[in-house]
């Protein structure tokens, strides 16, 4: 993240910002938070939990998870939810407190500094511009209205999705960006465009297609679908895999169903674009399609924060059961239900909505089956309960029992099933604990595989550990660097005590020195040292040690102070060295010899120490 970037929004633009935003409002957005005691608690966003860990402090205006240890301030918060960049969260933050931010002229070098991602967001909205205004502005796109129409969509649900049309010509909107000064290059990096085969300029790919924009939860565009009006093929088109675009961790019209998806605790969740546009439409305004993907953890993570229930609708047997069987142990450890219906053959839920009404949508989800009865009772409708049904059946659901890891809801489902088919409950368990290590064995090859080929970033796992372990090793410094947050009545003393010279751990060094330079004063000024912290690590373990609430006194304090000195081995160090000059100066050889041989143990061990702490970072 560059302080260039930062520096384009004006230091009291931020600072504006920074006061009117209040973090509980912003994360509620996304995590649905209880208060306890002074401050809120909920269900992390960014790890797997069931039992909440992830805790926001309205006081500091800062949020930590005592799982995953990931924390930082409201900022911090959008970019890792929502993959932003520090402006695009001090942006968002702006346009939601109704703060005006001057929007310097660029030249032609600031435009290279604007981040990619920034540049990709802002050609996305424009196209999205385009294609809407050819949709319902002029006659080029008539036929695709009268399409949109017969179809039965109004104009209203057209104006709020901003469906558009994209024109039927090679380079209607590679001109369009074109005269705006996009260069090509970046068009096509927004998968907008193509390179032509002989690589003589670029083509447009969206050509006389119906084009649904794509929205991020923060609103912004990152890519599109385009549907043909005819029946040629193929049918949709959509956005390549871009910066912005990854269909994985997208869903469509999830950023306008957050509202209703609150208020009724529950999310429908489709496979189409009309399916979803049908829905809202008629007043089902909780609903989101995949993209042309199966459902993974991460779709899961983009709701999990304001739905107890995922409702999945699925128009063919066979997609909707492998879907349904794939999904189990994923969404049981998010700690989202996830429930099931299969329409009546020959419907998807955009015509069953347009042809029975909200009523029958209504009806027929009320009577979804919990997703692990539908897979027992589909197995059973095909298998019929004779001996070698029953084994079929067994056969179809060890799988997705096996994939459940949390043992409790694992152990209630294989009770159930057991009883259901009158087979012996450890009969259930044992084909079920065999397979859990058939999955074990698979996933344990392709992690070595994998292992195999990763680059070196991903290694840092290990580095963590390892980073965490000598952390560990290091709670008093971790004491008086929460000392120094908490009880900043200590400061004065910390700074003359010199304590910060015998830390080992580079991390709570760097911290440590930061609020020597930049006391934090008052509670929201926590908020604002960790706006300086480019790492993010180092941002994690800032809020970590702010949010652990302490009971200081001056003489504890003074106690773990004088601690640290004494147990330093830096400390030990160089009292040896004094001992051995004056042995030296006595001409006590022993003595000298016996001195050395222990510096020599210490200063290895201080040098692995110091090497550990070195290898983390
Ligand atoms: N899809 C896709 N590429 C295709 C076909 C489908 O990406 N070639 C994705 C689209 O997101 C589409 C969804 O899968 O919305 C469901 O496809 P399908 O059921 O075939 O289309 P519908 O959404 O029902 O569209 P329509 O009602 O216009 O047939
Ligand atoms: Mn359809």
């Amino acid at each position: 993240m560059g302080v260039l970037l930062a520096n384009f929004i004006p230091e009291d633009k931020i600072e504006e910002i920074k006061n009117a935003a209040d973090i509980v409002e912003v994360v509620s957005e996304y995590v649905l938070l209880k208060k306890t005691g002074r401050n809120y608690n909920g269900l992390c966003p960014f790890h797997s939990e069931k039992t909440p860990s992830f805790t926001v402090s309205p006081e500091k205006q800062i949020f930590h998870c005592f799982g995953c240890s990931t924390g930082g301030n409201v900022f911090s918060f959008l970019m890792k939810q929502d993959g932003l960049s520090f402006p695009e969260s001090v942006r968002f933050l702006a346009r939601r407190y109704g703060i005006d931010l001057p929007r310097p002229e660029m030249t032609g070098k600031m435009r290279q500094q604007v981040s990619e991602r920034e540049q990709l967001y802002k050609i996305n909205r424009d196209a999205m511009d385009f294609f809407h205004g050819k949709l319902v502005g002029g006659s080029q796109g008539d036929k695709a209205m009268v399409y949109l129409k017969r179809r039965g969509f109004s104009r209203e649900i057209i104006d709020r999705f901003y469906l558009g049309y994209a024109p039927d010509a090679w380079d209607a909107l590679l001109n369009y960006l074109k005269h705006k000064r996009v260069p090509a290059e970046m068009i096509e990096k927004a998968g907008l465009v193509i390179a032509r085969k002989d690589k003589n300029g670029f083509y447009d790919r969206f050509r006389n297609r119906i084009i649904f924009p794509i929205l991020n939860m923060s609103r912004q565009t990152v890519g599109f679908g385009g549907r043909v009006m005819d029946d040629s093929l193929p049918k949709y088109l959509n956005s390549p895999e871009t910066p912005v675009y990854n269909k994985r961790r997208l869903l469509y019209g999830l950023y306008a169903a957050r509202n209703k998806c609150r208020e009724e605790g529950s999310v429908y969740i489709v496979e189409g674009y009309f399916d979803q546009l049908a829905l809202y439409q008629r007043g089902v305004e909780n609903a989101a399609a995949t993209l042309g993907t199966a459902l993974t953890p991460e779709h899961i993570h983009l709701m999990k924060g304001f739905v107890k229930r995922a409702v999945l609708i699925f128009d063919s047997d066979e997609a909707g059961l492998k879907a349904s069987e794939r999904s189990v142990g994923m969404f049981v450890s998010e700690g989202v239900e996830v429930h099931v219906v299969m329409l009546p053959k020959g419907h998807d839920p955009d015509s069953y909505i347009s042809e029975f009404g909200p009523e029958a949508f209504y009806k027929l989800a009320g009577n979804a089956l919990e997703v692990m009865s539908f897979l027992m009772t589909t197995a059973e409708k095909k298998h019929g309960l004779s001996v070698n049904g029953k084994l079929a059946i067994l056969e179809d659901l060890r799988r997705p029992l096996a994939s459940i890891e949390d043992v409790n809801p694992r152990q209630l489902y294989i009770k159930e099933l057991s009883e259901r088919l009158g087979i012996d409950e450890s009969a259930v368990l044992e084909k079920v604990r065999e397979t859990i290590a058939v999955l074990k064995r698979e996933h344990e090859i392709q992690a070595r595989r994998a292992e195999r080929f990763t680059p070196p970033a991903e290694s840092m796992t290990i580095h963590k550990k390892r980073a965490q372990k000598s952390r560990a090793e290091n709670r008093l410094e971790q004491q008086i660097v929460a000392m120094m947050l908490q009880y900043p009545e200590m400061l004065l003393e910390i700074e003359k005590s010199n304590v910060l010279d015998y830390f080992m751990d580079n991390t709570l060094l760097f911290i440590g020195k930061l609020i020597l330079e930049h006391p934090p004063g008052t509670e929201k000024g926590i908020s604002n040292l960790m706006s300086m912290v480019d790492d993010a690590e180092k941002r994690n373990i800032l809020a970590s040690l702010s949010i652990k609430e302490e009971m200081w006194n001056q003489r504890d304090c003074r106690k773990i102070i004088s601690k640290l000195i004494s147990h330093s081995p830096k400390r030990h160090e160089i009292s040896l060295k004094a001992q051995i000059s004056a042995a030296e100066r006595e001409n006590n050889q022993d003595l000298v010899l016996k001195l050395l041989g222990e510096l020599q143990k210490i200063t290895v061990l201080n040098r692995k120490q110091m090497n550990d702490v070195l290898k983390e970072h």
